[in-house]
C-alpha cells in the first residue's frame, strides 16, 4: 500500500504536465469538503483515499473500500451525530468486513454517485439505488439486496385521490432519482427538483408544490417527521436496490455478490433491515 502511494506521488512529481497532479489536488479538496468526513484527517487517511481513487485497482485485504452515497435518505443512509448510519451503511460495513477492508463513506449529491463510481473515485455506490437501464450503461450492479416502491406524498387536505390525479400538478422530487423519471412522465406536470428529498417534502408542507414522488421508506420517515402529510395508498412501481460498481471492476463485483449471498444466507441482511424497518 505504502509503495503504491509513493509510486503515485513520484509519478505526480515527475509528471511534466501539471494537470496530472492537479487532478489529485482537486479530489483532495473535494474530499475535505465532504460532510461525511470524520475527524481523523491524518496522513493515513489521505494515503487511504489516494489509494481508493486509483483507477482500476483491485480490492485487497487491508485496503480501503470507498462507498459513495447521498446521506439524505433515511432509513437507508442519514446522519446521526455527525456519522452516516442506516441500512446501506451497515450492509456496506458488513461487506467490507468480509473483504477484510476498511469502509470509508463519501457523502455526495445523489446524481454524482454513478460518475464517482464509473470514474473509480469511489469503489461502490450504495445509496438505495434502483437498478435502471440508464445507469446500467455506465456501471454494473450487484445482485439486489432490497425491493422498493415509489409513492406519492400529499398534504392531508389534498384533492388528489390517486396517481392519475397528479396530471397538471406540481410535483417535487430529488434530482436524478427514479421519482424524477416518473414525475417527468405525468401529463402536463411541472417537476420541481430538489437536492434532497427532505427539501421536496418541506416545500410540500409549505404549499409550494402539490405532491412529492419518492421511495416508500424515506417517505414514511418524512411523513412521520412532518405534520399534515399522508402517503397515497397506491404504489407506483416495484424497484430493486443494488450496489453500483465500475464496469471494469468485475473482481469487486464478484466479491460483493459473494458477500451479499453470505449476508442473505446467514440472516444478517434481514437483521440489518429489520433494525431500521418494522414489518407491516
Ligand atoms: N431509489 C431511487 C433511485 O435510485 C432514489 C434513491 C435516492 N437515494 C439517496 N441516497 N438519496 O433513484
Amino acid at each position: 500500500m505504502k509503495k503504491k502511494l509513493l509510486a503515485m506521488m513520484l509519478t505526480c512529481v515527475m509528471a511534466v504536465s501539471l494537470a496530472a497532479c492537479a487532478g489529485g489536488d482537486e479530489s483532495a479538496a473535494e474530499d475535505a469538503g465532504a460532510a461525511g468526513e470524520t475527524a481523523e484527517e491524518d496522513a493515513g487517511e489521505d494515503a487511504a483515499e489516494a489509494e481508493g481513487e486509483t483507477e482500476g485497482e483491485t480490492q485487497e485485504e487491508g485496503g480501503v473500500l470507498v462507498m459513495a452515497t447521498n446521506a439524505e435518505f433515511p432509513p437507508y443512509e442519514y446522519y446521526e451525530g455527525g456519522e452516516v448510519v442506516g441500512i446501506d451503511a451497515e450492509i456496506a460495513a458488513a461487506i467490507a468486513e468480509k473483504l477484510g477492508m476498511t469502509l470509508e463513506i463519501e457523502d455526495m449529491a445523489f446524481d454524482s454517485i454513478v460518475t464517482s463510481v464509473s470514474t473509480g473515485k469511489a469503489d461502490m455506490g450504495v445509496a438505495g439505488m434502483t437498478v435502471t437501464e440508464d445507469r446500467l450503461q455506465n456501471v454494473n450492479f450487484s445482485d439486489p439486496y432490497a425491493t422498493a416502491t415509489q409513492v406519492v406524498i400529499l398534504r392531508e387536505d389534498s384533492d388528489i385521490q390517486d396517481v392519475a390525479g397528479l396530471e397538471g400538478k406540481t410535483v417535487g422530487v430529488q434530482l436524478g432519482t427514479t421519482g424524477d423519471l416518473f414525475a417527468e412522465d405525468i401529463k402536463d406536470v411541472t417537476v420541481e427538483r430538489y437536492n434532497k428529498g427532505f427539501e421536496a417534502v418541506q416545500a410540500l408542507s409549505q404549499e409550494k408544490i402539490d405532491a412529492v414522488i419518492i421511495d416508500q421508506e424515506p417517505a414514511k420517515v418524512f411523513v412521520e417527521e412532518n405534520e399534515g402529510l399522508i402517503i397515497l395508498d397506491e404504489a407506483y412501481t416495484v424497484e430493486e436496490y443494488a450496489i453500483a460498481i465500475a464496469k471494469d471492476n468485475t473482481e469487486l463485483l464478484e466479491q460483493v455478490n459473494a458477500a451479499l449471498a453470505e449476508l442473505k444466507e446467514s440472516g444478517k441482511l434481514d437483521e440489518i433491515i429489520g433494525k431500521y424497518i418494522t414489518a407491516e
